[in-house]
């Protein structure tokens, strides 16, 4: 595996499978690799005749008061795991490589990004966009995946390709979790022993809230979720998927979404379903 930091350096690894007309698969990551992005990275594997993950902390889409500059960070750990499911190039640029202008071209995404994560992160999916669409544009991918666990960027995503024209098909992965149930996430590092025995419980109230849905209440769910994880909640969501509008009674894919704010982290999990299963 190669470890490329420039854009021209990629371009010029990746020249011959353009030339060939080679599948591409892209998995677009900030690092600190754990299982949730090495499934994503076998998906990849196991379909593209070449794999490039990216490795970087998009200072875009953090808001001035995040964890941009705490953000867990290992490159040489991520190489060994990237290599080890087989990914082709490990591109991990310098905020200088991608972000050589100021004050240019930006995006501003529309409602499906002010409501969930977006309510209490504003601005943070128009950073999001800015870096994948850089990312789409420096490595002209056949194929780019991402894990439902991030659903609400995951859907984004898909209407960003859509709204564009960008002929780029997207793979959704569905969520990898710890044996306990808790989503994995290079941010749960920062969970406190106490919190992490207890932060499981979020997955656990989603299930059973799913199980009485036709009586699903916010106000009951928030209590529901913070007497059983000891966090505050900061959203708990039921809505359609893909397109993240109330629900009607047409509607037959749902997601059920929520945030949880602990001491020093922040936790988003979801469960996507069908009515009636
Ligand atoms: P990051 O949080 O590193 O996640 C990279 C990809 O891994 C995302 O598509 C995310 O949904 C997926 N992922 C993370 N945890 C997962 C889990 N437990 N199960 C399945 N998939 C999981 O998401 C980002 O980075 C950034 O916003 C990025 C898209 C790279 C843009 O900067």
């Amino acid at each position: 595996m190669k470890v490329i930091t420039t854009i021209q350096e990629l371009q010029q690894a990746l020249a011959p499978y353009y030339a060939a007309n080679n599948t591409i698969g892209l998995v677009p990551t900030m690092g600190y690799l754990h299982e949730g992005h090495q499934t994503l990275a076998k998906a990849a594997v196991s379909e593209n005749d070449v794999v490039v993950m990216s490795d970087f902390v998009n200072p875009t889409q953090f808001g001035p008061n995040e964890d941009y500059e705490a953000y867990p960070r290992d490159l040489e750990r991520d190489a060994r795991i990237a290599s080890d499911v087989g990914v082709d190039i490990l591109f991990a640029p310098s905020v200088e490589e991608m972000y050589p202008h100021q004050g240019g071209i930006t995006f501003e995404a529309g409602a499906a990004s002010k409501i969930l994560c977006g309510a209490t992160r504003p601005g943070h999916f128009n950073g999001v966009l800015q870096v994948v669409t850089k990312l789409f544009q420096i490595v002209r991918p056949t194929t780019a995946y991402f894990g439902q666990k991030d659903a609400q960027q995951l859907a984004l995503i898909e209407m960003l390709v859509r709204d564009y024209h960008m002929p780029i098909t997207i793979r959704p992965i569905p969520i990898v979790r710890e044996v306990d149930g808790l989503a994995k996430s290079s941010r749960n590092v920062f969970l406190s022993a106490e919190e992490r025995k207890l932060a499981p419980n979020l997955y656990k109230t989603l299930q059973s809230l799913q199980q009485t849905i036709t009586q699903f209440d916010h106000i009951a769910a928030k209590a529901q979720i913070e007497a059983a994880t000891n966090g505050r909640v900061d959203y708990i969501e039921l809505l359609s998927y893909p397109d993240l509008q109330p629900v009607k009674e047409a509607d037959t894919q749902l997601i059920l979404a929520t945030a949880l704010y602990y001491d020093n982290v922040r936790l988003i999990d979801n469960i996507i379903f069908t009515v009636g299963e």
